[in-house]
């Protein structure tokens, strides 16, 4: 694929952030951004042109009815100037497996793998260099024909953003307050809740604005049947550590987001010796545990959020506290490795890590 590069007059560029200390997240761009058109049944005109607004049809499907979808990905700095990517396969395959659920056409993974790395080839020197801030990318495809009838669009824009980032919770490595959502669901059993898609963002957006209010940081979705087994975070998976065992919501209701970091919790905790659960769990037993002490650990995992420990769940108009508001061993262990691995700090015995 021959990739045309813009050039963008050095006026032009952006200042640089100050300091990697106020990287608050998602909200820096880099100048550049990829593009490639779907039109007649293939990707055409791949290029690199400078960051900036789209043109699209005010009927474009993406914007009338959600016919989008995105990957969440970093590029981590190492001390010799790499950058590391993790796991980059599966991006590409979820972010396929999305574009099936939502009647979009898929991206060879040669295209959307080329069209990264030469972005970040480009864009290498925007990457922080602290362990904890990286490079977010943001590859994302929307469909942009203009028509009004409900069918899925016949042309498609795939982009790819960067955008230089702290951590995702301002309070960096500690543990955070959640919200149990006992009225709203995010998912149902037949739905898109296992794609990547904006609809099930947006759906979060109204509790997840309450939650912050009242000073939670992220809610967690209980199952739209019962309402009673934990599911997700939304801009996360969740772990729950009983006695060595670590809990996880399973997969198979399609429900569930399958996140990349999910995957590698499981994997290191394995091979640390602890027993895995892919089980559905319930609030009731949670609270119950965290009542008699069973409960040992809480903890978050995604690509945004890294691993985030967990130290309070609001339920049922009560605050469960959990392991004293403290991080937990096992959460710091995973921790400690996912981090080091990420930034080549310690030696990665699975070969997830591709340099570019
Ligand atoms: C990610 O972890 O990369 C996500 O996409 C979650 C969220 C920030 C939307």
């Amino acid at each position: 694929m021959k990739i045309s590069i813009g050039t963008i007059p050095d006026n032009e560029l952006k200042e640089k952030y100050e300091s990697e200390k106020t990287l608050e997240f998602g909200k820096y761009f880099t100048d550049r951004m990829f593009k490639t058109d779907f039109s007649n049944g293939k990707w055409e005109n791949p290029r690199i042109t400078k960051y900036g607004p789209l043109a699209l049809e005010p009927s474009a499907i993406a914007l009338q009815y959600g016919q989008t979808i995105f990957e969440g990905q970093k590029a981590y700095r190492t001390k010799d100037g790499k950058l590391n990517l993790f796991r980059p396969a599966l991006n590409i395959k979820r972010f396929n497996n999305s574009a099936k659920r939502m009647a979009m056409p898929e991206i060879a993974p040669d295209i959307y793998f080329d069209a990264l790395k030469t972005l970040l080839d480009l864009e290498r020197d925007w990457a922080p260099k602290n362990v904890g801030s990286a490079l977010y990318i943001r590859p994302t495809m929307i469909g942009t024909q203009g028509r009004l009838g409900v069918v899925p669009s016949n042309a498609y824009l795939f982009y790819i953003i960067l955008s230089p980032v702290g951590p995702y919770f301002p309070e960096g490595f500690k543990p955070i307050k959640i919200w149990v959502s006992e009225q709203y669901i995010r998912a149902a059993p037949g739905g898109t809740g296992f794609a990547k898609t904006g609809g099930n963002y947006a759906a979060s957006l109204l509790i997840g604005q309450e939650a912050l209010e009242k000073g939670y940081s992220q809610v967690l979705w209980l199952d739209a049947i019962h309402k009673k087994y934990v599911e997700e975070v939304g801009a996360m998976n969740i772990f729950f550590v009983y006695n060595d065992t670590l809990y996880t919501a399973p997969l198979d209701s399609g429900t569930i987001l399958p996140g990349l970091t999910r995957a590698s919790v499981i994997q290191m905790a394995k091979d640390f010796g602890y027993s895995i659960k892919e089980e559905a769990l319930s609030m009731d037993e949670i609270v119950d545990g965290i009542k008699n002490g069973s409960l040992q650990e809480c903890f978050g995992a995604g690509t945004a959020a890294s691993i985030a420990p967990v130290g309070c769940l609001r339920y049922q108009g009560k605050e469960h506290i959990i392991n004293d508001f403290q991080i937990g061993d096992i959460t710091q262990k995973i921790y400690d490795q996912l981090i080091g691995i990420q930034y080549s700090t310690i030696e990665d015995p699975y070969e997830w890590i591709v340099s570019v």
